[in-house]
């Protein structure tokens, strides 16, 4: 498995609570259509077909054509997911929907306005833009602040809010949340296999993911 297959699925355990938190605040149910924009792997674009069901819809897309094929086997049980490579700064779907979603994305593009303005594009009015950005540099090895140097933005989660505003969005909800452990588990696994760094026995609070939940009017 390479780096990124191996973060995927410790990605999907240490914070699949601020995904599940975010889904329950918005009321996700059968029938939304939705974008998951940079879905990588495809743990949030499944998480996202089981809300909606068989009568829902989930574009699964990411500007990496590998991506597609990830996503198609992590929702290979899931028809309602649909694979798209697209660059989120030029997304363009065959219907508007309800929800455009993002995790771990912004931090790595050029310009996370340019994407969140086509993410409230595509959305219909009275739709929903979330986005879960992390401040890598608020997370803590031992005490000692984190850092993650080669993401473009690596602490883009501190200007969420005004992305959302700048892009002509409602900002309905904002909130963060850090997993954190001691010792071995899936909090040090996580570290370790994005930073090569081992905390042993020393305290880790993994960069806090920002949420934020915008309505386009
Ligand atoms: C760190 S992964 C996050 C995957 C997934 N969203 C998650 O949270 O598990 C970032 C993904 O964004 C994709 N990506 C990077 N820049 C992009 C862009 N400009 N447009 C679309 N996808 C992009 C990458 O190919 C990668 O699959």
């Amino acid at each position: 498995m390479n780096e990124e297959g191996e973060l995927k699925g410790l990605r999907d355990d240490v914070y699949r609570r601020p995904l599940a938190t975010a889904l329950q605040r918005l009321g996700l149910g059968p029938g939304w259509r939705c974008v998951d924009v940079g879905a990588g792997g495809g743990d949030v674009s499944v998480a996202l077909a089981e809300l909606v069901g068989r009568d829902g819809r989930v574009y699964a897309v990411d500007s990496d054509p590998l991506a597609r094929d990830e996503v198609a086997r992590a929702a290979a049980a899931h028809a309602q997911v649909i694979a798209l490579t697209q660059a989120g700064e030029d997304l363009s779907l065959p219907e508007q929907v309800d929800l455009a979603f993002c995790r771990f994305l912004l931090l790595h593009v050029l310009d996370p306005l340019v994407v969140v303005r086509a993410m409230a594009a595509a959305v219909r009015r009275g739709g929903w833009v979330v986005a879960q950005e992390p401040i890598t540099t608020a997370g803590r090895i031992d005490g000692l602040p984190l850092s993650m140097p080669e993401a473009r933005h690596p602490d883009v989660g501190a200007l969420l809010p005004a992305l959302m505003r700048d892009a002509g969005l409602q900002v309905v909800d904002a909130w963060a949340e850090a997993p954190a452990g001691v010792g071995p588990g899936p909090v040090a696994d996580y570290l370790e296999t994005l930073t090569g760094v081992d905390p042993g026995d020393g305290p880790v609070v993994l960069p806090p993911l920002v949420t934020v939940i915008g309505r386009r009017d």
